[in-house]
């Protein structure tokens, strides 16, 4: 297969916010060295954790070419990835960086084929997001059916998955949301209850979430929000629950000193997907789970808009604007 030397490609060479985005149309297409493919990729996928290195709350080295997840075509192998089983031409799924790109030379053990029964576009909609609540839900906190669940940003990429995972498994879903549109589309994925907390009887939401759960408090939540809702979230877990911490999307949450958790006993987690996939066979495992769930159509997918790579500055606008 023909590769050309350069490629259009979105840099961002010092942080800030989305302007400081730059579309370059003479980017060098990358060799794949040992142990990577080069894929060409078809879509990728804008996560949030992509404004934490375009903002340098998470620090990495600049210029880089942002991007977790893409999906693509295989169109040449480095040394030394037999044993991932991937040919020139194939379908396949990523999750690495530099995916804001047409080329991106990508390890193969972080490579998978992407099953017939699943689209380009279905695949980079649920791909990190889907991997991460399947982690959350079996790993951080094993749910089980009849659990209570407090789930922030229920109709956020992560949320919008999250919510129909946790009702396939059988729990009781507590979501929250912001504005009566999501409030509905929560709703429609099943959750049992659903909290507009822009609203002004939204705003007391732990008192709400204690009403409904009679005064017991939930199993477990899962929050990742951060700053606007660390204190809700542990004035709501039950005595010997768990809150999960995925996320900062209103901020960090500032240093918490560990006697909080003891008058309920309560355990808190901080995850990460990666923590969770570092071999491949926990990679294949929880990817395969998601291909299977996306099969079925126990797990439906969300694309919120499809932008050309000329304009990732305004879906990451558009994005911030969600993020509100
Ligand atoms: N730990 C991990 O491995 C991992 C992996 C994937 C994602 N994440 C994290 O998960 C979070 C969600 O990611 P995503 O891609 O699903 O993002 P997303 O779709 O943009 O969801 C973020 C949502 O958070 C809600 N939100 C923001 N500020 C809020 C506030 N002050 N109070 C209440 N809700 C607020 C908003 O919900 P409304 O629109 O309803 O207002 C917003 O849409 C991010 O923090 C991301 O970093 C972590």
């Amino acid at each position: 297969m023909s590769v050309p030397a350069t490629q259009r490609a979105v840099v961002v060479e010092e942080i800030g916010g989305p302007e400081v985005l730059q579309f370059k149309s003479d980017w060098a297409v990358p060799q794949p060295t040992e142990g990577q493919v080069l894929v060409k990729n078809e879509i990728s996928g804008i996560n949030y954790i992509d404004t934490y290195f375009r903002t340098g709350l998470y620090p990495s080295p600049k210029p880089e070419v942002l991007g977790r997840e893409a999906a693509g075509t295989v169109v040449a192998l480095g040394p030394k990835t037999e044993e991932f089983n991937l040919k020139v031409g194939d379908r396949v799924i990523w999750l690495a960086n530099a995916g804001y790109a047409e080329y991106s030379a990508v390890p193969a053990a972080k490579t998978l084929k992407l099953p017939d029964t699943v689209s380009y576009e279905d695949a980079t909609a649920s791909f990190m997001s889907g991997l991460t609540v399947l982690a959350l839900a079996r790993e951080t906190y094993t749910v089980q059916p009849g659990d209570w669940v407090l789930l922030h940003a229920a109709a956020g990429g992560a949320g919008f998955l999250m919510t129909q995972l946790l009702k396939h498994v059988g729990a009781k879903v507590i979501g929250t949301a912001g504005g009566p549109e999501k409030v509905e589309l929560v709703k429609s994925l099943g959750a049992d209850h659903v909290i507009d907390y822009r609203s002004e009887e939204g705003k007391d939401w732990v008192k709400t979430v204690m009403d409904i759960t009679g005064g017991r408090g939930v199993d477990v939540v899962y929050d990742s929000v951060g700053k606007d809702t660390w204190e809700g979230s542990l004035a709501v877990v039950k005595r010997k629950g768990t809150i999960v911490w995925f996320g900062n999307s209103s901020g960090p949450i500032p240093p918490l000193p560990l006697n909080r958790l003891a008058p309920k006993c309560i355990r808190i987690a901080r995850p990460t997907l990666f923590g969770y996939i570092a071999t491949r066979e926990e990679f294949e495992g929880y990817a395969n789970e998601l291909f299977s769930l996306l099969t079925s159509g126990a797990l439906k997918v969300k694309i919120h808009g499809l932008y050309s790579l000329s304009n990732v500055k305004q879906a990451h606008i558009v994005s911030s604007f969600f993020h509100r």
